[in-house]
């Protein structure tokens, strides 16, 4: 069996360096979650290449699988994965087949559940090194294990499999590394109370993958060409992208905790990005001056708001989650599955270069690249044709890290042919010629230098040799880490109450995804998705469904919160660009309250082809205190909406409760200045669109129930007294209500229901319930009720 050959016996064979003369120490390194998935995709492999590199380097090696199961069962699972062990192509078979072997015989599986399983463990270490008279090196543990798992791991192994002093020890993290900010922080602390910094070693794979660590050797070998062009001078633009076409089936119940941004931008998109910007030290050979300068990049980034980045989520997403995580129909997930975030850095190297992160399941092709694009100076004189030749300055001029898939299903490297000739490590990269046919990025591939690896690697193989090699650059420090989360936190929070762009997947996504960046801000290209999708309203997706139908004889439209409030903000962008054709202008009448909040949020943040620039904004009502008091309805439109639009100055109309420095005094006739404000600029008195909500009292706009005030009468403003605090307030009567052209209610929350129900079944006794008056000479009016309001 494979445990009876020792070390002495190896010694004999002739295989292992003989201790006396060059015996450079003896490693143990632990694998984790031995039997799991990442242990038998890449590690097991990635150790198997570690032992052949490093076989004649003068260290001897055991190895350890570690697991939960019972000693049997799990040997039995363990070793079922290693004898599949595949032998590299440039290793010759006969040598290869020795080594396997020797590989066998050289690990082990332990149960690894209690303290005294790691005790054990480390006690067989040291015998074993004892007896074999051999000195240790160091001790590698690699955590193939969930984060949970982590800290009661970590307990035991700084309990009791610490290596002697002299003898290094490391630790092997994946990801991931929290969820955000906070979570991170505790399990960092968590961690460093049992390892030191220098112990650690989080995985990022994508840091292993050739063209990404390519990135810095790269800028370093080429220092002469590009130290004069990698700046904001000279880029116009980077792309750093990953598509997928997978879904994400089967793993719902980690991905609807995380999302895209958690799972790839925050951590792989962000690396390339650090790579690409980072300052590069004189010595890149040096892993402190390298994670210094990453994280002095970390410092410039500028901050991030949800108008940063669009999101989209696939449509048979939803139904993913509520069959995997057992939820019920009403159900509705706004995890997003697609993301395109723009990035900028305040720094004098790259300030004003937009960097593009994207990435995205079920996409159209499968696909990683981080691309370069430098701005086109060159006014061309020549026809198209004598343009002709792939060092002409009028072809593009990009560089690509071309990270795998897609149409060359390789890494490469690609510099196009009017930049530079790259100097690239021989024997590493080696140059490729023209593969006719062949376009990428727009141009044929004879355009490029264009260089492969000479042997693909693995990620894990290539990370797994630095580890051993102490290379930390390659790897995410705590500081980078926390630093990374710090960035993209604020972006997270922020996008959390929002609804993702549903797209059917594959190339039916057409243009659904398409976004572009204006003003320092992305939008998506197509506006409208579901026209886009063509869907009628049987197969919109999910996040649309509302239920139709009749309220008090008018329509009614109802829906979760969130939906009803993008229903209702699409029907206000719907009249106000119709308003706009119509008239050039858009008058539209906002009240105050909680619950438009949300609408303003939603406007502010979504509507990017709302008619701004047309639209008057006239208050419904006000509360008699300064406009910049917390309690002012003005303020709350003001820091919800107009800080985020561009109303022109002109077209805001704040009601005027605040003259010669006192509050709705009726001898400064404010409701006359405002009404005279209405009837000069809107034509006939007729708003557009006036948006009202319901107290719990049946009171709507500032018209309070047992007072006749704003009831009836000529269509006007007037000064109301509230029950509630502040009581002076001042607004729009009904009768001028009534004379908009379109009104819309907007109901929402639990502790409507009463009134609602009430409210559904009473004729018009606006004395009682002033809503009950609303009625516009026009006929339209709307209700947008949310189920917990209607249904309690
Ligand atoms: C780590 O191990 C050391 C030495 O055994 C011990 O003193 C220390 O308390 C341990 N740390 C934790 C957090 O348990
Ligand atoms: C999901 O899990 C089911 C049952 O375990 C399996 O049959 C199916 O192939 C898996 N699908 C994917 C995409 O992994
Ligand atoms: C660069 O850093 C490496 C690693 O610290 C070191 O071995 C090497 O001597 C340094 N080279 C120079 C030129 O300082
Ligand atoms: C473009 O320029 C080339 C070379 O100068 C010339 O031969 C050709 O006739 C031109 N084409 C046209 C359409 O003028
Ligand atoms: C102005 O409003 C009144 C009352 O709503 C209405 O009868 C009249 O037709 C309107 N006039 C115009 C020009 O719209």
């Amino acid at each position: 069996m494979f445990f009876t050959a020792t070390l002495s016996t190896l010694f004999l064979l002739g295989v292992l360096p003989s201790t006396a003369r060059e015996h450079r120490g003896h490693i143990s390194v632990v694998l984790l979650g031995a039997t799991g998935d990442l242990a038998k995709k890449y590690l097991w492999e990635g150790l198997f290449q570690l032992y052949l590199d490093e076989v004649s380097s003068g260290h001897t090696f055991t190895f350890y699988g570690g697991a939960q199961a019972e000693l049997e069962p799990g040997q039995k699972l363990m070793f079922e994965r290693l004898k599949r062990l595949t032998c590299p192509s440039d290793v010759v078979p006969d040598r290869c087949a020795i080594l396997k072997d020797q590989f066998l015989r050289l690990t082990q599986y332990h149960q690894l559940k209690t303290a005294e399983g790691y005790a054990a463990l480390s006690e067989e270490i040291s015998t074993m090194l004892s007896q074999e008279g051999l000195a240790e090196a160091g001790r590698l543990f690699y955590f193939s294990v969930p984060p949970f798992a982590y800290a009661e791991i970590a307990r035991h192994i700084n309990g009791s499999c610490r290596p002697p002093p002299g003898a290094w020890l490391r630790v092997v993290l994946e990801k991931p590394f929290g969820r955000d900010l906070k979570s991170a922080q505790q399990l960092a602390e968590e961690l460093r109370t049992f390892f030191r910094e220098e112990e650690m070693y989080r995985v990022d794979h994508y840091l292993g993958k050739q063209a990404v660590a390519h990135i810095l050797p790269f800028r370093d070998q080429n220092r002469h060409h590009l130290d004069p062009i990698w700046n904001r001078h000279h880029v116009e633009r980077v792309e750093i992208v990953l598509k997928e076409t997978v879904d994400v089936k089967n793993r719902t119940s980690f991905y609807e905790e995380y999302g895209v941004i958690r799972d790839v931008h925050q951590n792989h998109l962000t690396e390339a990005l650090m790579f690409l910007t980072m300052e590069l030290p004189a010595n890149v050979s040096s892993s402190e001056d390298v994670l210094h300068s990453k994280l002095r990049t970390f410092q410039s980034l500028r901050g991030l708001d949800k108008r940063s980045a669009v999101i989209g989520q696939y449509e048979t997403y939803g139904s993913h989650v509520r069959e995997e995580l057992q939820k019920g129909p009403n159900y509705f997930s706004r995890t997003p599955t697609f993301a395109g975030v723009l990035i900028h850095l305040e720094s004098l190297r790259w300030d004003g270069v937009p960097f593009l992160l994207t990435s995205g399941k079920v996409l159209d092709e499968r696909i990683g690249y981080v691309r370069v694009l430098f701005r086109k100076r060159a006014f061309c004189t020549q026809n198209e044709t004598a343009r002709g030749s792939a060092s002409s300055p009028c072809r593009r001029k990009q560089i690509v890290f071309y990270i795998g898939h897609g149409e060359l299903n390789s890494p490469a490297v690609l510099v196009s042919r009017n930049l530079f000739k790259p100097v690239m490590p021989e024997g590493s990269w080696k140059a490729v010629s023209d593969r006719p046919r062949l376009r990428l990025f727009g141009q044929p591939l004879s355009d490029y230098y264009t260089y492969l690896p000479v042997k693909e690697r693995d990620p894990y193989a290539v990370l797994i040799s630095r580890i051993f090699h102490g290379k930390k650059e390659s790897f995410i420090t705590t500081e980078n880490l926390l630093a990374s989360w710090e960035f993209w936190s604020p972006l997270l929070d922020s996008l959390a109450g929002e609804l993702p762009r549903p797209y059917p997947g594959g190339p039916q996504n057409q243009h659904l995804l398409d976004f572009e960046m204006v003003g320092g801000e992305v939008s998506f290209v197509v506006k409208e998705a579901l026209k886009m999708m063509g869907a009628s309203d049987e197969q919109m997706p999910d996040q649309y469904k509302t239920l139709h139908s009749r309220f008090r004889q008018n329509q009614l439209v109802t829906a979760w919160p969130e939906e009803l409030i993008d229903r209702l903000a699409s029907d206000m962008e719907a009249a106000a660009t119709s308003a706009v054709e119509r008239a050039g202008q858009f008058h539209l009448a906002l009240s105050g309250g909680s619950s438009p909040l949300a609408l303003f949020k939603r406007l502010a943040a979504h509507h990017y082809g709302f008619p701004w620039k047309h639209t008057h904004l006239w208050l419904v009502d006000e509360r008699c205190v300064p406009l910049t008091d917390p309690e002012s309805n003005f303020r709350n439109l003001h820091d919800h909406l107009l800080q985020h639009v561009r109303v022109p100055y002109f077209n805001i109309h704040p009601m005027p409760v605040h003259l010669n420095r006192r509050l709705c005094v009726e001898g400064d006739k404010g409701p006359e200045l405002y009404a005279g404000e209405i009837a000069a600029l809107v034509t006939n008195s007729s708003f557009d669109l006036v948006l009202l909500g319901v107290g719990i009292d049946g009171h709507t706009a500032s018209l309070f129930p047992q007072s006749l005030v704003g009831l009836e009468g000529s269509p006007g403003v007037v000064l109301t007294e509230s029950p509630a605090k502040p009581h002076q307030r001042m607004t729009l009567s009904l009768p001028l209500i009534n004379r908009a052209k379109r009104v819309s209610v907007l109901v929402m929350g639990k502790s409507k229901h009463d009134i609602v129900t009430l409210v559904s079944r009473v004729g018009q006794e606006p004395k009682k319930w002033p809503i009950s008056g609303v009625n516009p000479s026009s006929g339209h009016i709307a209700w947008y009720v949310d189920y917990e309001a209607l249904f309690g």
